[in-house]
């Protein structure tokens, strides 16, 4: 049996409050999934901003409806909600990615749009959805604000390969052998927070280098999810990928297409 986790919830509402007021930390033993959660909550009239962690998600949510698996202890999963209002939206999930990544040191690669990697494997996925809540105030410029949810789920232990993958996922504890989940989400709270704001702000142009730096598609020959084929060459100022493909530059900006290197 894994011993109790500790989580630092205080020390992260001390460092989160002050830029974010109304600001909480729940920490659940169990629940169907954080992202479900809080935009039932959400929907029901509840934009309050919130880290949601659960030591355990009975039907964790991925990307392109897939489901997300983990286990207790082993993972680290949880949901941060707060109203947003950028400008324009494209890029955001590539800001999240940069922000975790940069958190949690180097030797993590980021995977267009949203998933982090090492060595060719995946750490984590970032799952980020909207929610128009009647009340939420537009902000200055009149910008639409929508409650965000920013969804992340993270192997910090590693973990056997699932039924039909061949190769296991990637662990925290390959680059930082010390890691645990209540650890690791005191590393990326606070800047998750600041990226997001920053977000709002200025959209994706703040993150471009960064996501660069770290960016593993790039050179690569990829197939997008549609059959289209070609070399990855980095993204645009709004985040959309750029392939060169045997028709010319195409700008893949859709969450709905999938892209893989192409073996
Ligand atoms: C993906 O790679 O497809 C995204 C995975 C996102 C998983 C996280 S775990 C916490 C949050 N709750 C969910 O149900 N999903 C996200």
């Amino acid at each position: 049996m894994q011993p109790p986790l500790l989580w630092p919830s205080e020390a992260i509402w001390e460092a989160v409050a002050p830029r974010l007021p109304g600001f909480t930390v729940e920490v659940l033993p169990e629940i169907d999934s954080t992202n479900t959660e809080l935009m039932r909550r959400a929907r029901a009239g509840s934009p309050d901003p919130v880290l949601l962690v659960a030591e355990r998600q009975t039907a964790g949510r991925g990307r392109r409806g897939r489901g997300w698996v983990s286990s207790a202890g082993d993972s680290l999963t949880f949901s941060l909600g707060l109203p947003l209002a950028p400008a324009g939206w494209s890029g955001l999930s590539l800001a999240v990615g940069v922000a975790v990544a940069g958190a949690l040191g180097p030797g993590i690669t980021l995977k267009w749009p949203n998933d982090l990697w090492i060595e060719g494997r995946k750490l984590a996925g970032i799952l980020v959805e909207t929610a128009t809540v009647a009340g939420l105030a537009a902000d200055s410029d009149q910008a639409l604000a929508r409650y965000t949810i920013v969804g992340i789920g993270i192997n910090i232990a590693p973990q056997p390969a699932m039924p039909g993958q061949d190769i296991a996922p990637a662990a925290l504890r390959e680059v930082w052998p010390q890691a645990d989940a209540p650890g690791t989400l005191q590393r990326i709270a606070l800047p998750l927070v600041q990226a997001l704001q920053s977000f709002a702000r200025d959209g994706f142009a703040p993150f471009e280098a960064a996501f660069a730096a770290r960016d593993v598609l790039k050179g690569r020959s990829v197939s997008l999810s549609d059959g289209t084929t070609g070399t990855a060459s980095g993204v645009d100022r709004s985040g959309a990928l750029l392939v060169h493909t045997a028709a010319g530059l195409q700008l893949v900006s859709s969450s709905e297409v999938s892209v893989r290197p192409a073996s």
